[in-house]
């Protein structure tokens, strides 16, 4: 398929798109919000006074339900390559996580203090070569493992976006040696023709 046939059938798709619909109406920045919302329902991951992080936060969908559950009691630190307009009660940096001084920003940012919940929505620019973009994607996913392992407290919790492909099955195995728990969720907001899955780890061991 031509590119810009490829462009506009993602635009037809994305108008009549009904998350994208609900986010207009019920205010959230993304359809990707409804994700996590469905994540959370039903893992029961975000609670009133939580410290979360939000990795790849921009345009802020995953923040705005972060914030919500969490209240003024807990707290909210997001991430992204691209500036992010305000959300209440969130702090953001602008930076590439992949790089280390962003990374001791945000470090400095928690102040010692452990994390409830990483969570991590990131996605490398996606060039349409499998044999590149999975090594993009699970490199992301492996540094927020690392972040995760450094922050987290005992019981934490670690919710990553991955593609199923290569590297996915031994990933999924690394987290099982630091976690309770391994899921594998595909919200419904998550267009089903997509390889993208969200791997949910829970009781950090520590
Ligand atoms: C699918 S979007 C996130 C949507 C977000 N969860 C929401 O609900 O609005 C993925 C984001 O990951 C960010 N991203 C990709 N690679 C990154 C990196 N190395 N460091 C920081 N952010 C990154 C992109 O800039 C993009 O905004």
């Amino acid at each position: 398929m031509k590119k810009h046939q490829s462009n506009q059938q993602w635009l037809d798709e994305h108008v009549n798109d009904e998350y994208v619909k609900k986010a207009q109406k019920e205010g959230y920045r993304s359809r990707a919000a409804y994700k996590l919302l469905e994540i959370n329902e039903r893992d029961q991951i975000l609670a009133r006074g939580m410290k979360v992080v939000d990795l790849g936060a921009a345009p802020g969908g995953w923040s705005q339900v972060a914030t919500k559950m969490v209240s003024e009691r807990g707290q909210v630190i997001g991430l992204d390559l691209l500036p992010i307009d305000p959300v209440h009660h969130v702090q953001f940096l602008q930076g590439d996580f992949r790089e280390d001084d962003i990374y001791e920003e945000l470090m400095t940012q928690l102040k010692g203090e452990k994390v409830d919940v990483v969570m991590s929505d990131m996605a490398p620019n996606i060039s349409g070569m499998g044999t590149v973009d999975q090594p993009r994607a699970i490199y992301l996913a492996e540094l927020t493992h690392e972040f995760a392992l450094k922050t987290l407290k005992k019981g934490g919790c670690v919710l990553v976006k991955l593609f199923q492909g290569g590297g996915f099955d031994e990933y999924v195995k690394r987290l099982r040696n630091d976690f309770e728990k391994v899921y594998i969720r595909k919200p419904k907001a998550s267009r089903a023709r997509s390889r993208e899955v969200y791997v949910l780890a829970k009781g950090y061991l520590n």
